[in-house]
């Protein structure tokens, strides 16, 4: 005789499922995208203790320090992130062996279901008010010295753009100034161009961490002060 679940275990199961429903974003309710949050939470093939959330947050929002923000990154930037981990041309040794044991499909998974997370709010007020100086560099570049404005390639805002420029509003300030040192010292390889090598070199130590507290303070919903925009453009 085929056993009727128990009114319990129905029930269980159905606010199990309304729960999901009510937490997940809109997309990540598709069944791709459903595969990365399984990954996120359960850290796939890497195994649990590398469960992505354990660093990245429980919304893919960093941990304020050295683990950047995932949420609302390109999916198209992350996959490939994920991929020059795993063959050392982003040089990381946390970030290798995870990326080393996801094959393709489960990377492209974590990376749809990170992609399709809101972005977090930034974790402190804008800079730039208090640092013109990194504003100016920031938004209207240095022409003296050949530094492009980074807003051309990663937005005024910090929002990104495309798949290939990714947001640096709401990473955490270590993460950003982290990356800028990586490049300066080549262990960093994976920029098209080397437009990052070549960029990063031509900033001084303070203006690295000048200018990542500033963009890490940018959100795509607080737009800068005028006068820079206008500089910008
Ligand atoms: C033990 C902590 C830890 C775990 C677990 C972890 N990460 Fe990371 N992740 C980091 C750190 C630290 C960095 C920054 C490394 C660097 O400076 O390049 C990072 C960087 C990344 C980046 C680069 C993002 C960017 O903006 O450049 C991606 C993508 C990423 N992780 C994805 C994942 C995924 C997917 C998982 C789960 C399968 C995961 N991580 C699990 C610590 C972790
Ligand atoms: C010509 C375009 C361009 C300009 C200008 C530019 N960037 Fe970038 N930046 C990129 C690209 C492309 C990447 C991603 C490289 C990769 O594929 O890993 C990147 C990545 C970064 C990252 C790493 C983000 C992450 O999540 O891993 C930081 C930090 C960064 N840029 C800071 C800056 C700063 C600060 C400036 C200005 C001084 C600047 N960039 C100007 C194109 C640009």
């Amino acid at each position: 005789m085929p056993s009727t679940p128990s009114p319990h275990a129905a029930l269980a199961a159905a606010s199990a499922l309304l729960l999901t429903a009510a937490c997940a974003p809109e997309r990540a309710r598709d069944p791709f995208t459903a595969d990365g949050r399984i990954i996120a939470f359960s850290g796939g093939d890497a195994g649990a203790s590398r469960a992505c959330f354990t660093c990245h947050g429980l919304a893919g929002e960093g941990d304020g320090r050295a683990s950047p923000r995932l949420a609302g990154l390109p999916a198209g930037y992350l996959v490939r992130q994920l991929g020059d981990y795993a063959d050392g041309r982003r040089a990381d040794k946390v970030m290798r062996q995870i990326a080393k044991v996801l094959d393709h499909d489960a990377r492209m998974a974590v990376a749809a279901y990170y992609a399709a997370l809101p972005a977090p709010p930034p974790a402190h007020a804008p800079a730039g008010a208090a640092d013109a100086a990194a504003a100016r560099l920031y938004l209207a570049g240095d022409p003296s010295r050949g530094l492009p404005a980074c807003a051309s390639c990663h937005g005024a805002a910090g929002e990104g753009r495309g798949d290939a420029n990714p947001p640096l509003a709401g990473q955490p300030v270590d993460f950003l100034a982290e990356q800028l040192h990586r490049w300066r010292r080549s262990e960093r390889r994976n920029d098209p161009q080397n437009v990052m090598l070549t960029i990063s070199r031509r900033l001084t130590p303070s203006e690295v961490e000048r200018i990542s507290r500033y963009a890490a303070g940018l959100s795509p919903t607080t737009a800068p002060a005028g006068e820079f925009q206008a500089a910008s453009r």
